[in-house]
């Protein structure tokens, strides 16, 4: 699989980077046509002896949509159906359009084309993540990493599951915002120095927040043993307070602060209940 680093593209040694080849767009340069190059990394695990490359496709924005998702729609439509990359509800919900645009993680759905047509946007999938095709990554790792949190309600109050409410006060429920919203588009972890180098141990800022999502879920009575699990010297203490992550969300969500309250947690400097 290739494998690459953010904002630069890293090919494997036996390999020769593959210069940019321009796709002929159907479009031509007239009058009345606002024509932008779109770069984007193109990789064929059907043909694996030809390396990652980048390919260029000249769109005219005044026949295209606003966002980046936009432009890709209209690549793969109207160019090259070959195109690959995920997508479904083209409104920052579902996380399945996160890839690395002009050097930064975000959400291409959400993302508005950048109107200077002498600018070419660059558009790489999420960093130092394998890759299935073109700009979709393989996500196994992060979500089985997802899974290992448990990240459901667990308690031990002894009714049975379906027969009442959990209730929450107020100001219990409020401690979840600024949580609960997170997409799980990755592009938090995939953002992080410590994810890209210990990605098979360490957990990474989106799985870290939502472990501290249930952990300090009032309903939830499992925090001892949820931080536990935390306590090794990889699932969080990998993280180093660099902040991409939450530079990077595009839900404009801090998991950077998510994890340093888990390290408070985990060093009894405050309670769950605080
Ligand atoms: S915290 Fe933000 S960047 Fe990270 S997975 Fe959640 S929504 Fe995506
Ligand atoms: S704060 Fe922690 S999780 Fe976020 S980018 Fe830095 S090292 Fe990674
Ligand atoms: S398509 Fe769902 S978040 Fe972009």
């Amino acid at each position: 699989m290739a494998h690459i680093c953010n904002k630069v593209l890293i090919i494997p040694k036996n390999v020769a980077y593959n210069p940019i080849r321009l796709a002929t767009s159907s479009a031509t340069e007239k009058s009345g046509t606002r024509l932008k190059v779109f770069s984007v990394y193109r990789w064929d695990p059907e043909h694996p002896e030809k390396k990652p490359y980048m390919k260029d496709y000249k769109v005219d924005l005044n026949t295209c949509g606003p966002m980046v998702l936009d432009a890709l729609i209209k690549i793969k439509n109207e160019l090259d159906p070959s195109l690959t990359f995920r997508r479904s509800c083209r409104e920052g919900i579902c996380g399945s359009c996160a890839m690395n645009i002009g050097g930064t993680n975000t959400l291409a759905c959400i993302s508005a084309i950048d109107s200077n047509t002498s600018n070419v946007s660059k558009i790489y999938p999420l960093p130092h993540m394998y890759i299935v095709k073109d700009l979709v990554p393989d996500m196994n790792n992060f979500y089985s990493q997802y899974r290992s949190i448990k990240p459901w309600l667990q308690n031990d109050n002894g009714k049975p599951i379906g027969t009442e409410q959990n209730l929450q006060s107020i100001e219990d429920r409020k401690k979840l915002d600024g949580l609960y919203e997170c997409i799980l588009c990755a592009c938090c972890s995939t953002s992080c120095p410590s994810y890209w180098w210990n990605g098979d141990k360490y957990l990474g800022p989106a799985v870290l927040m939502q472990a501290y999502r249930w952990i300090i879920d009032s309903r939830d009575s499992k925090e001892a043993e949820r931080l536990e699990k935390l306590k090794d010297p990889y699932s969080v203490y990998r993280c180093h307070t660099i902040m991409n992550c939450t530079r990077t969300c595009p839900k404009g969500l801090n998991p950077g602060r998510a994890i340093a309250e888990t390290k408070r947690l985990l060093a009894n400097l405050t309670q769950k209940n605080a």
